[in-house]
């Protein structure tokens, strides 16, 4: 073998990543997934999707190498990893987060014209529409997975009142409310975010202990008194100077003693972030105004020049991280 082969096809399969996607959001988005709950003939798959014969073939292949489909015979139905994440409804339902990733796509190509600085940024999705829910939605199936790790990180003792900003649907708060009996949480979103929020919290069984605050996060007033703030991530959407100016208003909202929580993607040393995290950075800057992904330097640059006190680093799953800082 000639040593540049390895080069060659790492190379190659990098460049054709984005076939696979591809295959799996044209599934996804036909149904297939909902029509192999149950094992089916390959002409009553190509006929139910609309596809030809030959198209079906080789989407069925290509799933089934990427272990989503088996085969029996002609005869396809779900693999066990698209019955737990990809059929309507299933435990661990991701298609939102694929309907949002899909989207995402009409970012990706206009890279070249945002690193030229060509207006190729969008802002966020319009508020209420299907894309913001399903954005929303995408965010909460991660949180409820990650919110039960980063709950017992927490420390509510004694504490009555959190505060999470952008709060999404509320996973969070969720989380620590029922961990800590006495505690009370504000939650910070938009209208129709917060719409959802309510949604999930009454049925979690805590939304009496929830109050809601509509309006623009880098705005809004906040409560005076606060023992504890929680913010997961929300800075990486912002400007700098935006996330530098929220620190400062969070350190006048909490009391003395009281704690700010940053919750994202700020590691970017470990090999699996410091291959995540400009990736995701460039996801920011295409699909956000301000976006960008801060390293847990910048942000413990920022909590330093609030006053808060040197804060420390807390793992909260393989890319997250926790910043913590106390006001003194
Ligand atoms: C990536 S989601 C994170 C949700 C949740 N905190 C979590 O970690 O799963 C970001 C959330 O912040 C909210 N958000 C971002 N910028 C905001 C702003 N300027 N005003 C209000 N909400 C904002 C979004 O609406 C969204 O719900």
């Amino acid at each position: 073998m000639k040593e540049n082969d390895t080069s060659v096809d790492a190379i190659h399969e990098i460049a054709n990543a984005f076939k696979r996607s591809q295959i799996l959001f044209a599934a996804h988005a036909a149904g297939l997934f909902d029509f192999l709950a149950k094992e089916k003939a390959e002409p009553a798959i190509a006929a139910a999707m609309g596809w030809s014969p030959r198209g079906t073939r080789f989407v069925l292949r290509a799933l089934a190498a990427m272990g989503l489909v088996t085969a029996r015979g002609a005869r396809w139905r779900n693999a066990p990893a698209a019955a737990a994440c990809l059929q309507s409804g299933a435990p661990e339902d991701q298609g939102a987060f694929l309907r949002h990733t899909r989207r995402g796509w009409d970012d990706w190509v206009r890279l070249e014209a945002c690193l030229r600085g060509e207006g190729a940024k969008r802002g966020r999705h319009r508020a209420g529409s299907e894309a913001e829910r399903d954005y929303v939605r995408a965010m909460h199936a991660i949180a409820v997975r990650n919110a039960p790790r980063c709950a017992p990180l927490v420390d509510c003792s004694g504490r009555r009142r959190l505060l999470d900003l952008g709060c999404g649907m509320g996973a969070y708060a969720a989380a620590f409310l029922e961990a800590w009996p006495s505690l009370r949480a504000v939650l910070v979103d938009t209208r129709a975010v917060l719409a959802m929020a309510r949604e999930y919290l009454a049925a979690r069984g805590v939304a009496d202990r929830c109050e809601f605050v509509a309006g623009d996060a880098r705005r809004v007033e906040m409560p005076a008194g606060l023992d504890i703030i929680w913010i997961s991530n929300v800075l990486h959407a912002w400007y700098p100077e935006e996330c530098r100016a929220c620190i400062a208003r969070c350190f006048a909202a909490l009391r003395p003693g009281g704690m700010l929580y940053i919750r994202d993607f700020l590691d970017d040393e470990v090999p699996e972030a410091a291959a995540f995290h400009p990736v995701f950075g460039l996801d920011m800057m295409l699909h956000s105004e301000g976006g960008g992904c801060y390293t847990a330097a910048e942000v413990a640059a920022w909590t330093r020049a609030a006053g808060f006190k040197h804060g420390r680093l807390l793992h909260a799953g393989r890319k997250s991280r926790i910043w913590t800082a106390r006001k003194p």
